[in-house]
């Protein structure tokens, strides 16, 4: 699954796929050490911003993927399919200081186009962003919202065709 080939596509081609995020999204990155961590995301918004195509994920200081994001400042979002859903479980309720979430779950790290973090290779929608700005959400919430570029967007073939 992990192997089936991956088209380019335009920023906002199967933008629905992601809003829609059946079951959910999950959020890559990479630390200096070069570890590399999963987290699953609810929270995100993809558009024009600054005349760029942007990605804004939001995470909590709490999360493990923080130090790693504001350390290297790229990311990438994956869609992930419905018979993911006990993967996205595990990076939904698991900590990456715990756990090397791409083992227990069974996934496969593919390296990125553009960035240092990968991607997920069984995803089926991949979004690779370098961070052009950051921003606090209090007081609504804690989450630092991260402003993404994002530099590419490739899909499997077949939901290509299928959308
Ligand atoms: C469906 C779902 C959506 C989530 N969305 C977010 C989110 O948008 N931002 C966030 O900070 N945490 C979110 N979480 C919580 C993190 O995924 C969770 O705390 C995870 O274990 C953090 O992993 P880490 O410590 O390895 O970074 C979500 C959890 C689930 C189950």
């Amino acid at each position: 699954m992990g192997s089936k080939k991956k088209i380019g596509i335009s920023p906002y081609e199967l933008s629905h796929m992601i809003i829609e995020k059946e079951p959910a999204n999950l959020l890559c990155t990479v630390n200096s050490k070069g570890k590399y961590n999963i987290m699953t995301i609810t929270w995100g918004l993809l558009g024009p911003i600054w005349h760029k195509p942007v990605f804004m994920v939001a995470v909590r200081p709490e999360r493990y993927t923080y130090g790693f994001i504001e350390e290297i400042q790229e990311f990438t979002v994956n869609l992930s399919t419905s018979d993911m859903k006990d993967a996205v479980d595990f990076c939904g309720t698991k900590s990456g200081r715990d756990y090397d979430k791409f083992k227990e779950c069974g996934l496969t790290p593919v390296p990125g186009r553009t960035v240092r973090a990968p991607i997920i290779g069984e995803c089926v929608l991949h979004y690779e962003c370098r961070v052009i700005h950051r921003a606090e959400a209090d007081p609504l919430t804690n989450h630092r919202l991260y402003f993404g570029e994002i530099l590419a967007v490739y899909a499997d073939e077949d939901i290509v065709k299928d959308n």
